[in-house]
């Protein structure tokens, strides 16, 4: 099970009056009809819908994922870091750049291709402008509106949006999107599903993970310590402290910083509040960002994920006789991972840096689902503690609005 501990000279502030009103709007938040994310590991429908399709387009050689932030980063996240288990190759065209656009289509024979446009809302134009790319490869290599519903599966809301519209028109397998999940809850949902089955990733043991968790984040009477944590980032946000870095001690975790990047900015970075996310990964970011972390100004809480266990590991045997190589040489390439791991939490203790030691004894589908809800849970609850809503993005719907205005104005 997910385990964390929080190593700081900033105490854990004790529940008042404010901050018992802020944990018990975020455990009615986690009950409401409203919001659904919180629910969705037990959401047997949806997994059942995803399996279907799944059990329907597994011929297909090629995944293409379209969609852009909250449907796209978890699902890439997942791939990353549970790895492509099934022969499928994935393209994932999650941005705007025709040069890179050009080199992901190269990759793909669209004949054998499944394209997954998922989207809650169904307008987002940079999915429009990659579903709009697609049609028109398509024509290139004979393929219609008729044969439509063998390339294309939409992902999108139940009931509004662009996509829900077409699909009628187009006859093409569409899969739901609750209207209570929001983009960046959603990797539960057929958002993650459906590439995680692809994938030959174990779908079920990620939900049955992140259930596992559930009462730790839920339950008052068992979840002091996760309160208390919420509280103590709080209570630096408003000392000034309003940078969190995660640093997970794995390569294959790093897409999940991505992914919690979003979470973290998206949800918290509103109303002139919010907490500056830093994505970074060990060992290979000591050689960089670490400075700053550990000599830089004293604004932010670090999380540092440790994963206790690898499934592959490599002696660092060496024939040679120079000092460096002979030290390492009776170890193993883990052991050296926890070497660094403990070091840097050694040097920033004594720095007076602000860290949160998280551990997964290893990495696999139920860790993976319990550290997303915990990601997700966590936002909530801060959101919460800093009083602004964690499921808006009124920042972002104005930089859209401001790019279709400017398109209109453009003439075409
Ligand atoms: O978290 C969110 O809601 C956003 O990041 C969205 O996921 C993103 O803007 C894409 O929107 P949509 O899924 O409607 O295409």
């Amino acid at each position: 099970m997910l385990n964390w501990n929080i190593r700081s000279t900033q105490s854990t502030p004790s529940s008042n009056a404010e901050t018992a009103t802020a944990e018990k709007a975020y455990i009615d938040t986690l009950m409401s009809e409203e919001i659904g994310f919180f629910r969705l590991p037990e959401n047997t429908e949806l997994i059942a819908e995803t399996k279907k399709v799944f059990e329907e387009m597994k011929h297909k050689k090629y995944f293409i994922h379209i969609g852009i932030g909250g449907s796209a980063l978890g699902p890439d996240m997942l791939l990353k870091a549970l790895g492509i288990k099934s022969g499928v190759k994935f393209v994932f065209l999650n941005n705007i750049d025709p040069d890179d656009m050009k080199r992901s289509l190269d990759k793909v024979n669209l004949k054998e291709a499944m394209i997954y446009v998922v989207s809650k809302s169904g307008t987002t134009a940079e999915t429009v402008a990659a579903m709009s790319i697609m049609m028109s490869e398509l024509k290139k290599v004979g393929v219609t509106e008729n044969d439509y519903r063998d390339y294309f599966v939409f992902c999108t809301d139940p009931e509004k949006g662009d996509l829900r519209k077409l699909q009628k028109e187009w006859n093409v397998r569409t899969l739901n999107i609750p209207s209570n999940v929001g983009g960046r809850y959603s990797v539960f949902t057929p958002v993650g599903l459906l590439p995680a089955m692809f994938a030959g990733i174990d779908a079920q043991a990620l939900l049955d993970g992140a259930r596992e968790i559930k009462k730790h984040l839920s339950d008052p009477s068992a979840c002091g310590e996760f309160f208390a944590l919420a509280r103590w980032i709080k209570e630096l946000h408003d000392k000034g402290v309003r940078q969190t870095v995660l640093m997970p001690y794995s390569s294959l975790l790093k897409e999940f910083s991505a992914w919690f990047v979003q979470l973290w900015a998206e949800s918290l970075g509103k109303e002139s509040k919010g907490l500056t996310p830093i994505p970074a990964y060990g060992a290979t970011d000591q050689h960089s960002q670490m400075q700053l972390f550990m000599e830089g100004p004293a604004d932010k809480v670090l999380f540092m994920i440790e994963v206790e266990k690898f499934e592959s590991d490599f002696e660092l045997q060496s024939p040679l006789n120079f000092e460096s190589f002979k030290t390492l040489a009776p170890f193993k390439l883990s052991q050296l991972m926890k070497a660094e791991f403990e070091g840097t939490l050694a040097a920033l203790s004594e720095n007076n840096r602000h860290v949160v030691h998280m551990r997964i004894p290893t990495l696999n589908e139920s860790h993976l689902g319990q550290i997303i809800l915990f990601s997700e849970c966590l936002t909530v609850l801060v959101g919460r503690l800093l009083k602004v809503d964690p499921f808006n993005q009124p920042g972002v719907e104005a930089g859209k609005k401001y790019a279709y205005a400017w398109l209109k104005s453009a003439g075409k």
